[in-house]
């Protein structure tokens, strides 16, 4: 890839046990691009993931955030340089409001604000919604209140509201119906038209090769394709993530 990666790795491999989760894992996500990381189940996609957050180490390779090597150790680290995630469980409190939510996981930073800051709170999360444009009933009604999209909306706007570099998701349209998957890869554009980095892992290879500008492919743990979108058909991709490379090696 040419010009500035936000987020990526070099050469990542990563063992549990006796399994090779990733062998020679390479993805780079530029400033405003949107980066589908696809593969089989056991690819090692999430793997992948964790290590770009500082959640795993990494035995072997770099994790590169804003275009230099960097040792992670904890997902703290991954945040102080402004990368975020979007869980695959969406790590929402059900009981606890939307405003609430949008501050869960950032109780440090945003005890700044102090326990009187409840208006500058609701403030700053219907800000971050309604820069995305997502629309919910009410931000005080309990996250269990709403549909999974609504969730999901509000996993995705948490993320941008605190990340600075890139946003990583995981499965985030998994759970949804195909209204919402829509309303969630729309999302997706417009995070990246903010200017941050998006890597997003999905098995919705047609939505996702019209929000991607460029997919990587882990196969067995390894990065066997990297290419740009329109280069690319669902058939090329499911022939790929299967181990049948195009230039014929084994
Ligand atoms: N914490 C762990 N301990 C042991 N094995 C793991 C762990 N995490 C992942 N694996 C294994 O690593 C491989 C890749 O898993 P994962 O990254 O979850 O793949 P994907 O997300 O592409 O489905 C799988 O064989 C999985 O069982
Ligand atoms: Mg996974």
């Amino acid at each position: 890839m040419t010009g500035a990666c936000v987020v990526g790795c070099r050469r990542i491999a990563k063992r549990f046990g006796h399994v090779d989760a990733l062998r020679e894992a390479n993805t780079a996500v530029g400033a405003g691009k949107v980066v589908a990381l696809v593969g089989d189940n056991g690819a090692g996609k999430s793997t992948l993931m964790k290590t770009l957050l500082g959640i795993n180490r990494p035995d072997r390779g770099e994790v590169i955030i804003d275009d230099r090597p960097v040792q992670l150790h904890s997902i703290r680290d991954a945040q102080a340089l402004g990368v975020e995630a979007v869980h695959q469980d969406l790590a929402l409190a059900p009981q606890l409001s939307v405003v609430d939510n949008m501050f869960l996981g950032h109780e440090i930073a945003s005890r700044g604000l102090g326990v009187l800051a409840r208006d500058e709170m609701a403030d700053r999360a219907a800000k971050a919604l309604a820069e995305l444009s997502i629309q919910l009933p009410s931000l005080t009604v309990p996250i269990r209140e709403l549909s999974g999209g609504q969730r999901q909306a509000v996993a995705v706007a948490r993320a941008v509201m605190w990340a600075r570099t890139a946003v990583l998701m995981d499965e985030p349209t998994s759970a949804l119906g195909a209204r919402q998957s829509e309303i969630i890869v729309d999302l997706i554009r417009a995070v990246a038209a903010r200017g941050l980095g998006v890597l997003v892992v999905s098995h919705d290879l047609p939505r996702i090769l019209q929000a991607a500008d460029t997919v990587t492919v882990l196969w067995r743990g390894e990065t066997v394709l990297d290419a740009p979108a329109s280069d690319l058909t669902v058939p090329d991709l499911v022939a790929t993530m299967v181990g049948y490379r195009k230039d014929g090696a084994a």
